[in-house]
């Protein structure tokens, strides 16, 4: 089916321009971005936006009170899908009633974890370095009244290397963010992954790169990682 998609995003904007991107090369006018709307008038987004010649939109926030409301918005260019890149707002309740399993949202690791008010750029990748969590990624979620916590999509991991910082990792995950999302978008904005039916291809094939089938190979891996020294039962 053809989409009508609204990207609302706060900030730099790229994970529109990898949408954008994408939707060009695939060269089909079946799903189209066709507008932008932030509640920042000075996002990036909006920029990159103007570029490619897509409708933009500064919707309405505490800062501007006059603004059209997100559904508004909608409404106006005949929207019926939304991708959230970047955007720092809950969406109100009204908005979500009229658009049921149309609006998805990326996040910038695994949720559940490291997710929820307050969780968004440089402070997930810190909170995630701190924890000492050796796995983050990508996870792109349906959208509900809550901060980042709407049914789970698609996720791909990406690992935490010893050295890493806040900047080595947030691009580490910016680049899976960036393939990711664009084609789970589609798939969800075209019909072709519908709420209730069990996305396949991405999440398996995620585990599966992870997971180790040779059981010698797992014990091997783990304690040489880990500098555990070999057991009686891993030299069998
Ligand atoms: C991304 O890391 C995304 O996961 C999160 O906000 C960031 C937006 O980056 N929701 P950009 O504006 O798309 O560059």
């Amino acid at each position: 089916m053809t989409s009508r998609i609204a990207v609302f995003a706060s900030g730099g904007g790229s994970n529109l321009q990898a949408l954008l991107e994408y939707l060009a090369r695939r060269g089909t006018a079946e799903s189209r971005v066709v507008v932008v709307a932030s509640d920042r008038p000075d996002a990036g987004a909006l920029t990159r936006a103007r570029q490619a010649d897509i409708a933009t939109e500064l919707i309405r926030s505490p800062g501007a009170p006059e603004a059209p409301s997100a559904l508004d918005v909608m409404r106006q260019h005949r929207a019926d899908f939304i991708a959230l890149a970047g955007f720092l707002r809950l969406l109100p309740k009204d908005l979500l009633a009229e658009y049921p399993s149309r609006v998805v949202n990326i996040h910038p690791a695994l949720l559940p974890a490291f997710g929820g008010a307050g969780m968004y750029g440089d402070r997930v990748h810190r909170a995630v370095l701190q924890s000492g969590a050796r796995v983050s990624g990508a996870t792109v979620h349906y959208v509900d009244e809550e901060y980042d916590h709407g049914a789970i999509l698609a996720q791909w991991p990406v690992p935490v290397l010893a050295d890493d910082t806040v900047h080595s990792l947030s691009a580490r995950v910016l680049k899976v963010e960036h393939v990711l999302y664009p084609r789970v978008v589609e798939a969800v904005a075209s019909g072709r992954w519908r709420f209730g039916s069990r996305p396949r291809a991405v999440p398996e094939a995620a585990s599966l790169a992870l997971m180790h089938w040779d059981e010698r190979r797992l014990v091997a891996d783990i304690e040489s990682a880990f500098g555990l020294a070999p057991t009686s039962s891993s030299r069998s």
